[in-house]
């Protein structure tokens, strides 16, 4: 089996080159190899690649800079699926793509179901939601994994500026009223290969579409800081902000240019039961990056 990864120096495409590698050849691209952004690049790093299945973690994942690079934004995360979608339609590969809690509002009091209605804030959230439908009508198998507030030992992510401001700073102020389930890039990682196999084993078993990706639990930006702020000092990390200096404020507060959902719960229950696999709790994954991160 012939695994095209876009990405692959992104959190999750780093992780998906180990979790991939023991269903088959993995050819592992950057932007420099296949840009999404290109058209002519995209069609032939697919069809240099000749893929049985294409893994795309590649993302314009910058929220707030999409709402002044909307050209960008929409050619990345909205074009570009649609035409893996039909070079994969036209081989017969699957496509395996990642959207993100951001295609909701945030306006729910619950979880958020594959069902329910999108209604995206921002820029960057209506470009994913038109890469959702792009891939989907280019008649391609596909799984679209939904997930939320990446971190990973690889690459940039909230968890490590926590890292860093908090050992540069005395007060932290935090977003409090956003919640969600931090999800780190090696769980995607490691079911995004666990449905690759259960989908070639079982072909009538898995069907395609969109599904929900995101760690059990829940938190606000504001108690996943301090979580991580806390388990660094007692790694012995340099942290110079108190814990009692970790403050939490509103959203209106730290105004951005995006708007961001004020509930990004999302509700796994369909992967789960279609791919028979438990999502463990956010701290478990959590737990582990930060050991990695702290014992170098
Ligand atoms: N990060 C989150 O909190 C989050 C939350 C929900 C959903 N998601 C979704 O999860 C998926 C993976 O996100 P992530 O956190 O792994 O993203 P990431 O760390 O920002 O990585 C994105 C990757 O895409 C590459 N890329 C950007 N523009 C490209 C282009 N024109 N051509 C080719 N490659 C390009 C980047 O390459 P360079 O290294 O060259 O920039 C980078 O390797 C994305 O679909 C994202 O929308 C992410």
């Amino acid at each position: 089996m012939r695994i095209l990864l876009t990405g692959k120096n992104g959190q999750v495409g780093f992780e998906l080159q180990r979790a991939l590698a023991p269903l088959g050849t993995v050819i592992a691209v950057e932007r420099s190899e296949c840009d999404l952004e290109s058209e002519t690049s995209l069609r032939n790093a697919i069809r240099g690649a000749e893929p049985d299945i294409i893994v795309n973690p590649a993302a314009y994942t910058a929220v707030d800079r999409a709402e002044s690079e909307v050209a960008r934004a929409h050619a990345i995360n909205a074009v570009a699926p649609g035409i893996i979608g039909t070079e994969a339609a036209r081989r017969g590969a699957l496509v395996v793509h990642y959207s993100t809690d951001y295609v909701f509002d945030g306006a729910a009091s619950g979880w958020y179901d594959e069902q329910d209605a999108p209604n995206p804030q921002g820029v960057y959230g209506e470009s994913k939601l038109a890469g959702e439908k792009s891939l989907a009508a280019s008649g391609a198998r596909h799984l679209i994994f939904r997930t939320s507030w990446v971190f990973g030992v690889h690459g940039a992510n909230f968890a490590k500026t926590m890292l860093r401001l908090a050992a540069e700073r005395d007060e932290l102020k935090i977003v409090a009223d956003q919640i969600g389930a931090p999800t780190s890039a090696a769980l995607i990682a490691d079911v995004t290969a666990h449905a690759i196999r259960k989908i070639q084993s079982d072909r009538n078993g898995s069907p395609d579409g969109i599904y929900h990706l995101a760690a059990g639990g829940e938190t606000s930006w504001h108690a996943y800081a301090r979580h991580i702020i806390e388990t660094a000092r007692r790694a012995g990390l340099p942290i110079r902000v108190a814990a009692d200096a970790i403050l939490p404020i509103a959203t209106a507060e730290y105004p951005t240019p995006a708007c961001r959902p004020a509930n990004s719960r999302l509700n796994t229950a369909k992967l789960q039961k279609t791919f028979g696999l438990i999502l463990p709790h956010w701290q478990r994954g959590l737990d582990h990056v930060l050991q990695q991160i702290t014992r170098g």
